[in-house]
């Protein structure tokens, strides 16, 4: 038994690019991948379908962006950059203050003001970021970190739009076929900056290309319906969403994006805020899986095309769940229901728990 070296290690002969680094380069890790794909017996039930869950809230900083970063980071490590900066909506920073922590380079994060779930922030504070606010959204973020890379080479812009993050956020693919010993019939993800759709594709096309997988997915593409530019053909000003993690107008892998769309003969899709947060309370309460508003865009997306039978009852379908639960305690909060609250007295708890017959 040898442990999990973290992706670039395991998948090294499907990331090309490392071959260009420097020689003597080293994976900057964290050992993130190898994420569970558990069966999801209630939305299978619910549905009619055999789904299950990439629960990619298990990765170090809990969530998809880790598989990205690792690659990011070890690129501007291996070729002599002394910081990484990006935009987020929160993630992304986690993920980058936490590899660069560990490379031992400088880290800044452009976020957009008051538009961030509070634990990614804490994350970034604890991984020793610099956090800088902006003001505005996601997408001022985004040019303004593309235009300040393009002015200082000491620094890496570590955002999707870095190919060598889509390089690492494939490997989610390569893991779900080896692990159902084949392609969904769909997958189904949350989309903002487009990036991870884009890299799901490219993993799913190489397995079948090399004749790994005999098929490739119809890809599902959910937005949040305050922040939907893909699905209706064009951005968006004034993204506005719960899921604040996929509050983008203007995705910067638009073009790719729409090709897997088209390619894959698959769909884009909008939920409401009340539709993901309804499909955020059901994976946790009928799944066991805690996962961000921005994550239940997968298993809105789900129940809507298995309800319109887009989805035919009996397809193999994988939902990602990009991120962990417990990085937006507020949204759980704020829907709490009535707390008991009792003194030391069992019949008041079994009471309580309305078990006391
Ligand atoms: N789900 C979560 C939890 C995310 O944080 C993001 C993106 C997405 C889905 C969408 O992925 O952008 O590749 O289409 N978060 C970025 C960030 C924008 O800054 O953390 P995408």
């Amino acid at each position: 038994h040898t442990p999990w070296p973290g992706l670039i290690e395991a998948y090294r002969h499907r990331l090309p690019v490392c071959e260009t680094w420097e020689p003597g380069w080293a994976p900057v890790t964290l050992r993130e991948g190898a994420t569970p794909l558990l069966p999801a017996r209630a939305l299978s039930e619910l549905t009619g379908c055999d789904v299950h869950l990439k629960v990619e809230g298990l990765n170090p900083t809990g969530s998809f962006k880790d598989r990205g970063m690792t690659m990011a980071v070890t690129e501007a490590k291996a070729t002599g950059k002394k910081g990484v900066l990006c935009a987020s909506t929160g993630n992304t920073s986690a993920s980058a203050a936490a590899y660069a922590a560990i490379a031992g380079i400088e880290c800044a994060v452009l976020v957009p003001a008051g538009k961030i779930a509070m634990g990614k922030l804490a994350q970034a504070v604890m991984y020793g970021a610099k956090i800088i606010e902006v003001d505005g959204n996601f997408d001022d973020c985004l040019e303004l970190a593309r235009k300040t890379t393009a002015t200082f080479d000491t620094i890496a812009l570590v955002n999707s739009v870095n190919p060598v993050r889509i390089e690492g956020q494939k490997t989610a693919a390569f893991e779900i076929v080896d692990a159902l010993g084949k392609a969904p019939d769909v997958h189904a993800l949350p989309v903002g900056n487009a990036g991870n759709i884009t890299a799901y594709w490219r993993g799913y096309s190489e397995y079948f290309a090399d004749g790994i997988a005999s098929s490739r997915p119809r890809m599902l593409g959910v937005q949040a319906a305050g922040a939907a530019p893909l699905v209706n053909g064009a951005p968006v000003k004034d993204p506005e969403t719960i899921a604040t993690a996929i509050r983008i107008g203007s995705p910067a892998s638009w073009n790719q994006a729409v090709a897997a769309k088209d390619e894959s003969n698959g769909e884009f899709r909008a939920a409401t805020d009340e539709k993901l947060l309804e499909a955020y309370r059901l994976v946790a309460k009928t799944e066991g899986v805690f996962v961000e508003p921005a994550s239940a865009a997968s298993v809105a997306g789900l129940l809507a095309a298995t309800a319109d039978g887009w989805i035919e009852k009996g397809s193999t379908v994988v939902c990602t769940v990009t991120g962990n639960g417990l990085k937006d305690p507020d949204t759980a909060l704020s829907s709490l229901p009535e707390i008991a609250r009792v003194g030391i007295d069992p019949v008041a708890v079994a009471s309580a728990m309305g078990l006391t017959e």
